[in-house]
């Protein structure tokens, strides 16, 4: 398995979670969603532009539980257009840090001895983000790798995706090109600079998308995918959701940088899976 995550750059592991746990994880998401108030925030993420590069509400949310709406969740008169579970991107990016119920989720010995598997020597969990993928509007994410969003030197960043419902390719699941993770870094993206965040763009060719494999996954399936490899995900045009929940796992041995986007204050140091 190790062999062909190192030649894939992304590995699915069936079943890793049971259906309990995934069921516990959607209702905790949904009651903190119950708690959030979205005339508080007109804040959307979007990766096919850039609008939140100086939002502080984004760019602050390293520590916090933050909520992100869909590019098309409110209509012309600026009212929602659906529930509001159903009209969010994501919430992110310390649930891991700040609430027991995803601690619990995001630390097990199970996914300890994953890390530990995939060379980790410190492995520390960066960041955690639960991707909503509305039916009807849930966006499309365009190809990228997450090490350039997540950069270390050396780069170590390691993203690990559960799916919280059943993804298929009618509602947005993820898409990958295998063997892409070993195309250099096309980007930093989201440096700070000034108090807002730029993008730098280190190779401009583009991917070649006609090699994507889908990754469509079952509710409770783990898929592990290097920083560098290359994914996407469709627009969900079907009425179902396709709620996922990521970590990204850093090596605390590795420098990261002060100009990285996500920060944390140091009243929350990182932690790893214990
Ligand atoms: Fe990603």
């Amino acid at each position: 398995m190790l062999e062909a995550f190192r030649d894939a750059g992304v590995i699915v592991l069936r079943d890793f979670v049971s259906p309990d746990a995934c069921a516990a994880l959607r209702q905790r998401a949904l009651d903190l969603v119950e708690a959030f108030d979205p005339a508080t925030v007109r804040t959307v993420f979007t990766t096919t532009d850039q609008p939140q590069l100086d939002d502080d509400y984004f760019i602050e949310s390293g520590d916090k539980i933050r909520f992100f709406l869909e590019d098309d969740a409110f209509d012309e008169h600026g009212e929602l257009r659906q529930a509001k579970q159903h009209s969010l991107n994501k919430m992110g990016h310390a649930m891991h840090d700040l609430d027991p119920v995803f601690n619990a989720f995001s630390r097990t010995p199970e996914l300890a001895e994953v890390a530990r598997r995939i060379g980790y020597a410190d492995p520390v969990i960066l960041q955690s983000m639960y991707i909503f993928k509305p039916p009807g509007i849930g966006g499309e994410v365009m190809c990228h790798q997450d090490s350039t969003y997540l950069y270390t030197e050396p780069e170590s960043c390691v993203g690990f995706w559960f799916a919280l419902e059943d993804a298929t390719l009618e509602n947005g699941c993820m898409q990958f090109i295998p063997g892409g993770h070993r195309s250099p870094l096309k980007k930093r993206n989201y440096r700070r600079a000034d108090g807002k965040l730029v993008t730098e763009t280190l190779d401009d060719s583009p991917w070649p998308e006609e090699r994507k494999v889908a990754a469509e996954a079952a509710t409770g399936t783990l898929v592990v995918f290097e920083g560098r490899a290359p994914h996407l995900s469709a627009a969900n045009h079907s009425a179902r959701s396709r709620h996922a929940y990521t970590l990204h796992v850093i090596d605390r041995t590795c420098h990261y940088p002060a100009d990285n986007w996500l920060q944390r204050g140091a009243d929350l140091p990182l932690r790893g899976f214990e």
